[in-house]
């Protein structure tokens, strides 16, 4: 189980996601988007959203900090796991906090806003349960998971940590993983789920940059003369190539 769970599913979970994204981009360009419902409500959404995103982008920072450098580092230069693990807990917990409430805006708003929620799919449901999940779990294993049932301090840095690097050089530490607590494995594995859909579901936006923004021709707004007589009065449509402007709207 442990082989399956923390030496295959990762890869297929990757591979499912870059293969995933690849396929969508060659098959469904149009569907690329966030289907953005601001349209339909924009006062909870204006809060909720860069709350969300912001906090998101913290945890994602401490998650790289956290996974990627590794303690031996950390010590060395004199940071004591005392430190580390107090910055990890309130830091961590706040940003965690902020996402968490975040998401329930955001889930809160999609069930009581009517338009919103009838724009709402069946997808966007599944991915949300798992979006929670992820997040819940990820408190939970913050808050409750540095103790082993039998009362032994766990130190993720030296299970979870270890086993995500091991899976970068394509070395497999399932030992590593094995040994974490229970909290941090549901977390690990709904979080390796989240990255299998999405491509799948709208979080696929999270892929895109709209680059092209910042090097289109601008869009000219231009206010009319309030005393101007609107440009076609009296006629709906379209005028023929080439009506003078003092004909147009007279016919
Ligand atoms: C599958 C890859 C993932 C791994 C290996 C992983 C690992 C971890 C670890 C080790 C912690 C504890 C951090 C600490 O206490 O300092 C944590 C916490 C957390 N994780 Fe993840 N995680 C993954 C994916 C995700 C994803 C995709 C999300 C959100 C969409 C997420 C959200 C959270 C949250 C909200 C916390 C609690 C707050 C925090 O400590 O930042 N995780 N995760």
């Amino acid at each position: 189980m442990n082989v399956v769970l923390w030496g295959i599913f990762p890869y297929v979970a990757l591979i499912l996601l870059v293969g995933g994204l690849i396929w969508r981009y060659k098959y469904d360009q149009f569907g690329w988007t966030t289907r953005s419902s601001q349209l339909y409500e924009s006062r909870i959404l204006k809060i909720a959203s860069p709350l969300f995103h912001f906090a998101l982008l913290a945890v994602l920072v401490g998650h790289l900090v956290g996974l990627l450098i590794p303690k031996m580092f950390t010590d060395r230069i004199g940071l004591s796991q005392e430190m580390y693990h107090l910055g990890a807990y309130f830091g961590g917990g706040l940003a965690g906090l902020a996402l968490a409430v975040g998401l329930i805006m955001l889930i809160w708003r999609r069930r009581s806003t009517g338009r919103v929620f009838a724009a709402t799919t069946r997808n966007d449901k599944a991915m949300y349960l798992i979006l929670a999940g992820v997040i819940l779990f990820g408190m939970v294993a913050t808050f409750t998971g540095d103790t082993t049932p039998a009362g032994e301090h766990h130190n993720y840095r030296e299970t979870v940590s270890v086993w995500f690097r091991s899976l970068i050089v394509l070395q497999p530490n399932i030992e590593a993983m094995a040994a974490a607590t229970w909290q941090f494995k549901v977390h690990v594995f709904i979080g390796m789920l989240l990255f299998a859909i999405t491509p799948f579901t709208r979080l696929v936006h999270a892929f895109t940059a709209p680059l092209h923004y910042l090097f289109r021709p601008y869009v000219v707004y231009r206010s009319r003369d309030r005393h101007q007589r609107p440009v076609s009065a009296g006629k709906r449509g379209w005028d023929p190539i080439g009506t003078p402007d003092r004909e147009r709207g007279r016919r």
